[in-house]
């Protein structure tokens, strides 16, 4: 993973980018009009930076990409919970929701949390691991903006509610747990291989790759979490990938570029 520095768009941010550095053992960096004096302040690859509005990954060559940040109050994530389809869309069939059940899932792919905010929205538990310090990083001050901004919307807060965020490999998570059901489902979105998207978010896709890396332990998750979901495992894949761990599942959902394979362990509830 490349170095990555902290930093803060106005001093009143200090405290918080202090703190970030300090947690993650990563160098804190004043790009402040007086800071950026210092020639040491230089800002080079990628960096943290908190802003008004949040957290954010950035890139110092200009115009690379966007900030990326998580945001699960305005843009396409609030569209998506007003206007998304309900349980009719493929990843709510995938994890078995009903009018009548909404499962207790364990995300083991958190990323920016896209997948786990909308089966939250549908109504789920949700335990999200992330094993990426930068990753969960972002993700745990979306969700805390989230929850702030819960306060004064009810339906967002009872959303905020119900997920629950661990800074963790899902891996070693498994491992430590018997192997019994410890989830309705399991649910698991691995880094690779690469989707095919627009120009501009394959930009923020790259940044977050070279960040991430590849998931190369992902068919062992599979097996993990196999002897461990009380109904099913999901695995999200892009449209034209193979079966992960050549495992080929119960059957699959097709969604928009994406696929979800369902390996069905028992009848659903309800
Ligand atoms: C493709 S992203 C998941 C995207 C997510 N579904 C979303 O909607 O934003 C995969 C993420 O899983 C994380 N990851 C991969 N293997 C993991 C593991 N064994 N434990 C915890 N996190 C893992 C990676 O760090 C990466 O952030």
């Amino acid at each position: 993973m490349p170095t990555i520095k902290i930093t803060y768009s106005d001093p009143s941010y200090q405290p918080n980018a202090e703190a970030l550095a300090g947690k993650l053992g990563l160098p804190l960096v004043d790009i402040t009009d007086s800071g950026l004096k210092t020639s040491q302040n230089a800002l080079a690859g990628y960096y943290l930076e908190y802003a008004i509005d949040g957290l954010c990954l950035k890139s110092a060559v200009r115009n690379e990409h966007g900030p990326i940040r998580c945001d699960f109050t305005s843009g396409a994530s609030s569209h998506r919970r007003k206007y998304g389809g309900g349980n009719g869309q493929a990843i709510a069939k995938a994890v078995g929701i009903s009018g009548k059940f909404a499962p207790q899932v364990l995300d083991l792919t958190a990323g920016m949390g896209g997948d786990g905010f909308v089966l939250a929205t549908l109504g789920c538990q949700i335990l999200l691991l992330e094993r990426n310090s930068i990753v969960h990083s972002l993700l745990d001050d979306g969700l805390r903006r989230a929850s702030l901004a819960g306060q004064a919307d009810t339906e967002l807060a009872a959303i905020t509610s119900r997920i629950s965020l661990l800074n963790t490999d899902a891996g070693s998570y498994l491992q430590a747990l018997p192997a019994e059901p410890c989830a309705d489902i399991i649910y698991l979105d691995p880094m690779f291989p690469e989707r095919k998207k627009s120009a501009k978010v394959k930009k923020e896709m790259q940044a977050f790759h070279g960040i991430v890396g590849a998931d190369e332990d992902a068919s062992e998750l599979l097996q993990l979490a196999l002897a461990r979901a009380r109904y099913r495992v999901v695995v999200k894949r892009s449209s034209s990938a193979g079966y992960l761990a050549d495992t080929t599942p119960s059957y699959s959902l097709e969604g928009k570029s994406t696929r979800f394979d369902v390996f069905a362990l028992q009848k659903l509830p309800g």
